[in-house]
């Protein structure tokens, strides 16, 4: 694992985008794996300005993003749709045909997780996983459990990132509490992975992550177990680690 500090989000970003650049640079037809949530916008905003200037080129990129809510329609403003359409595909030269997001009003929820993960498989996989850490420590929507789920399935949500992703929505009873997720095989199978994490109240659960043991109730700690993953952290989220890792 390399672990790489970044001065501030704006430099975390930076460096995320380099990352995820290289990789669409060095092989056009780049299956790219995608987060939601705060912490990527600062990399999307940068890959726009570098697609702008024709530095970086999605236009044969596929990406499948790492989950949905399940009950809200594509046309919903909290969904993980309009949030990728809004913040990042609808300002770059992104194929629609080559976006995949799992569909959480699907009418067979069971059934969209399979294709969901065989539409994965039939791409020859993912190439560079794009990931945020949720602050129990999820990944897509990966929460503490007892057993790390091996492919993309359905979830219910815990209280805390029920909590968390709140503010979000009009009212509780708006927010739905639960979603789709690709699971820790869909995103360990991924070829290389990139851990975005940035803030001070992240510290303490990258630092589990990172040095803890493997342990499903910290979710991410799973990722110690792959053979390319570089997190991205800024000086903030690595505050715990660093005093830990001497
Ligand atoms: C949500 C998403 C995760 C994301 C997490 C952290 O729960 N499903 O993929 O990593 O939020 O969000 P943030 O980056 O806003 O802290």
């Amino acid at each position: 694992m390399i672990i790489r500090e970044a001065k501030d989000y704006n430099n975390m970003s930076r460096i995320g985008a380099n990352i995820v650049s290289a990789q669409v640079i060095l092989k056009k037809d780049s299956v790219l794996g995608l987060a939601t949530g705060n912490t990527p916008i600062g990399v999307y905003k940068q890959l726009i300005k570098w697609n702008a200037k024709k530095d970086v080129d999605f236009s044969s990129v596929k990406t499948f993003n790492l989950d949905e809510y399940i009950g809200l329609s594509k046309e919903n403003k909290n969904s993980y749709y309009s949030f990728m359409w809004s913040v990042f595909f609808k300002h770059i030269n992104i194929e629609r045909d080559n976006v995949y997001i799992p569909d959480g009003m699907a009418e067979n929820i069971s059934d969209e997780c399979l294709s969901y993960e065989s539409k994965i498989k039939q791409f020859g996989g993912i190439d560079l996983q794009v990931l945020g850490i949720g602050r129990n420590g999820h990944i897509g929507f990966n929460e503490p459990s007892d057993c790390f789920k091996r492919d993309t399935h359905a979830i219910d949500l815990t209280p805390s990132t029920v909590e968390a992703n709140l503010s979000f929505f009009e009212n509780a009873a708006k927010m739905p509490k639960s979603a789709i997720t690709m699971g820790m095989g869909s995103i360990m199978r991924a070829k290389k992975i990139l851990l975005l994490c940035s803030g001070k109240e992240k510290a303490d659960v990258l630092n589990q992550a990172i040095l803890g043991d493997i342990d499903p109730l910290i979710p991410a700690s799973i990722l110690q177990l792959h053979s390319d993953v570089t997190v991205v952290a800024d000086a903030a989220a690595l505050q715990i680690y660093k005093g830990n890792s001497k």
